[in-house]
């Protein structure tokens, strides 16, 4: 009798084989990673209490890979069968019919920048149906970047890592996979709040990128419009700053070169004061009043008003020098304090405090409430 009820419910469990599908999680946490797909195959319920906790972390659609057969064949711990299976695709790992059926899997990677792959260890190599999975997305995953968690009871997962490189190999390795494994596995949330930042993950791209001005010891931001040109300049500036004296002109703008040429975007602009502007492009205009002319947006001034930027320019007087940055000059000021000695302190701005400042402060190199 047992064994008639055990083999109703296989075949029920069969006959229940459906398409794979993504499930979206709910955003959580404000990280920057792009639109991230996170794949897991779990036998024994591991892998499938890892993604919980991961997607507690992360924002990420979650996808589970199934093999077609279920029932008695897959009932947990049934090792004789991993066995089986791996032999199969290790006999020869290049014929898609060597490895176990999973179900359909309607789920393109089109969008998704990064992919978290989250899988059990058999026998020192991945779990053969998450092989199925990659061995029939070898295409779609080229070009993704992708970062792996491996569950064992207690072995090493190398031989795991070397399978991913087999199956996967025109991907980019967000980093080193994570190992969880049954001595750590309580502790499984910590771990992956550690190995998160150690993946250099692709990012939304929709990150504002600030640009830092100085003139006369005072830092305005500016946000950068996305354009080859601001690309350029932030490449350029990940060099180091640019330092440029910059001249009145116009009753409109404090424009000086750059000593750098950058690629043109030229549009025709009406300008409003704020807006930072690429002219012949080398040379970097900005306005404090209006203006029309035919030339590349570089970005605009954060929170200023039309006075603010005249008094800041020195709008109408004579030349400023004006220094570029992509780094908070906050930060800065941390690094050139070895050279001028200790106890020297500086505002927010990056202009020596006045002694018996108050409030925020940089000290020693840190940001401090006085
Ligand atoms: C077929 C099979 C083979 C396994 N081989 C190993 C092994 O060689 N070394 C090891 O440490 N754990 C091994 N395990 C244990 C699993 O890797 C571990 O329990 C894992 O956390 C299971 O993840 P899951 O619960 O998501 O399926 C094996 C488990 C199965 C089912």
């Amino acid at each position: 009798m047992r064994q008639i009820l055990m083999i109703m419910a296989a075949m029920l469990l069969t006959c229940c084989s459906k398409e794979s599908d993504v499930k979206a999680q709910p955003a959580q946490g404000t990280d920057d990673m792009g639109k991230t797909l996170v794949v897991y195959y779990s036998y024994t319920g591991n892998c499938k209490d890892i993604v919980t906790e991961l997607t507690k972390q992360i924002t990420a659609d979650v996808l589970e890979i199934e093999p077609a057969e279920k029932g008695l064949k897959y009932e947990a711990n049934n090792y004789a069968l991993g066995t089986q299976l791996l032999n199969a695709i290790k006999a020869n790992p290049d014929d898609a019919d060597s490895y176990p059926a999973i179900d359909p899997v309607n789920v393109s990677l089109d969008g998704y920048k990064n992919v978290i792959i989250v899988t059990p260890l058999w026998w020192s190599q991945m779990a053969a149906i998450m092989q199925t999975y990659l061995f029939n997305n070898k295409m779609q995953m080229a070009g993704k970047t992708v970062a792996m968690i491996v569950s064992s009871y207690s072995s090493g997962i190398s031989g795991v890592v070397n399978d991913a490189n087999r199956l996967i190999p025109d991907v980019t390795w967000a980093g080193d996979a994570l190992w969880i494994n049954n001595s750590n596995r309580s502790n499984s949330s910590a771990l992956i709040e550690k190995w998160l930042p150690t993946q250099n993950f692709q990012t939304s791209g929709n990150l504002e990128q600030k640009l830092y001005l100085t003139i006369g010891g005072v830092t305005k931001t500016a946000t950068l419009v996305n354009n080859t040109s601001t690309e350029a300049l932030v490449e350029q500036l990940k060099n180091g700053d640019i330092t440029y004296e910059a001249h009145d002109y116009g009753n409109f703008e404090k424009v000086g070169p750059l000593g750098y040429t950058f690629p043109q975007n030229n549009e025709q602009i009406n300008t409003v004061p704020g807006d930072l502007i690429l002219y012949q492009g080398s040379n970097l205009c900005i306005y404090y009043d209006t203006n029309s002319w035919n030339f590349t947006r570089i970005g605009k001034l954060d929170n200023m008003t039309q006075a603010d930027i005249k008094t800041w320019v020195n709008a109408g007087g004579g030349n400023v020098t004006v220094t570029l940055s992509i780094k908070d000059p906050t930060t800065k000021v941390s690094t050139a304090k070895a050279d001028v000695g200790e106890n020297v302190t500086y505002t927010l701005q990056g202009t020596l405090a006045q002694a018996g400042t108050k409030g925020f402060v940089i000290e020693n190199g840190k940001k401090i409430f006085r």
